[in-house]
């Protein structure tokens, strides 16, 4: 790899006060996208002998913290089972992320088909689009490379899912929510993983710096789009959007933090056992927390009342804004 990814390089911060500024954080993620991007094919050495996948390496073991990791039944199982499902599970949030990023590419290029010429967000999105189109790649060659039956979202899910590229044609704003419903919560989880040390093998870490370095350009597209076009929204727009936004968002943070089905059945994982790791105060915790920054940014923008509070409540994605739920874990390391 030529070019090495840098933590949160690439994120623009700045408020977008007016249009002037809005439009030039747009030039500047297009300037970023064409300094620094990676190629699927070009910039991972899949062949590399340091970069094999194999499904019994004990570097994939989950971490003794992690819920699962700690349960009884897993450390009772023999070695090669413990790195198979701590294989899978990396492997299913990939195939995951790569359909919700295809649904994604969907709606954007429907965005963009019926952009006006000289719009600036057409050549943002393209970029975008372009890249997106790389981790696709990239997450498909690494479960390939898994050679485990790895599925993505539940057949029931996968095919409510095939609404998501029509948002764009009746709200351009929930799409962008929908858009931080998926990429926020993947993004929570591989910053977390990356910072804590978790991340053993060598190919499972470049594809994640990657990742992380391109989706905080995503990220921080959607963020300016929706606070450069919410404020302008007449009373019933918005009032759709609050409703809309906790349904969409307690839905995908869920999807992107719950047990693989497959893998349960593959290694017969008890259902106390699934209780124990997936059902807890922590992961609450984590489904709320990996919306955190999306709700805030809801609530500053005044689409939070007390009426819709309650949809978010609901879905168990409610914190108080600015704050986050502590995990037993973070009180440990404290
Ligand atoms: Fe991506
Ligand atoms: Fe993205």
């Amino acid at each position: 790899m030529t070019k090495a990814p840098t933590e949160l390089a690439e994120e623009v911060r700045e408020q977008v006060k007016d249009k002037k500024s809005y439009l030039g954080v747009i030039s500047r993620l297009n300037k970023a996208s064409v300094d620094k991007h990676w190629e699927a094919y070009a910039d991972i050495p899949w062949d590399d002998p340091e970069l094999q996948v194999d499904k019994n390496d004990p570097r994939w073991v989950l971490p003794e913290f992690d819920k699962l990791g700690e349960t009884e039944w897993y450390k009772s199982q023999p070695p090669e089972i413990r790195s198979q499902i701590g294989l899978w599970r990396v492997a299913t949030a990939m195939k995951i992320g790569l359909q919700f990023e295809n649904l994604l590419k969907r709606g954007l290029l429907n965005y963009a088909y019926r952009l006006p010429n000289g719009r600036p967000e057409f050549r943002y999105v393209y970029h975008e689009t372009t890249e997106e189109c790389h981790h696709g790649m990239m997450f498909q060659e690494f479960v390939n490379r898994t050679k485990l039956p790895i599925r993505g979202m539940p057949r029931a899910l996968s095919l409510v899912a095939q609404a998501a590229p029509w948002i764009p044609l009746v709200s351009t704003e929930l799409f962008f929510v929908f858009v931080l419903g998926g990429e926020d919560p993947i993004d929570y989880v591989q910053r977390k993983s990356l910072k804590g040390g978790h991340i053993k093998h060598p190919l499972e870490e470049m594809i994640m710096k990657i990742h992380i370095a391109e989706e905080a350009r995503h990220i921080s597209f959607a963020r300016h789009y929706l606070k450069h076009r919410v404020p302008n929204l007449d009373r019933s727009q918005k009032a759709v959007l609050g409703v809309a936004a906790p349904i969409v968002l307690g839905v995908m943070a869920r999807i992107m933090l719950s047990p693989p089905g497959p893998m349960v059945r593959h290694f017969n994982i008890p259902q106390d056992v699934v209780r124990e790791a997936y059902r807890n105060p922590d992961s609450r915790a984590e489904i709320s927390n990996s919306v955190g920054k999306i709700r805030d940014l809801m609530n500053e923008l005044g689409v939070i009342t007390p009426v819709n509070k309650r949809l978010w409540k609901a879905f168990g994605i409610w914190d108080e804004p600015g704050t986050r739920r502590p995990l037993s874990t973070d009180l440990k390391a404290a």
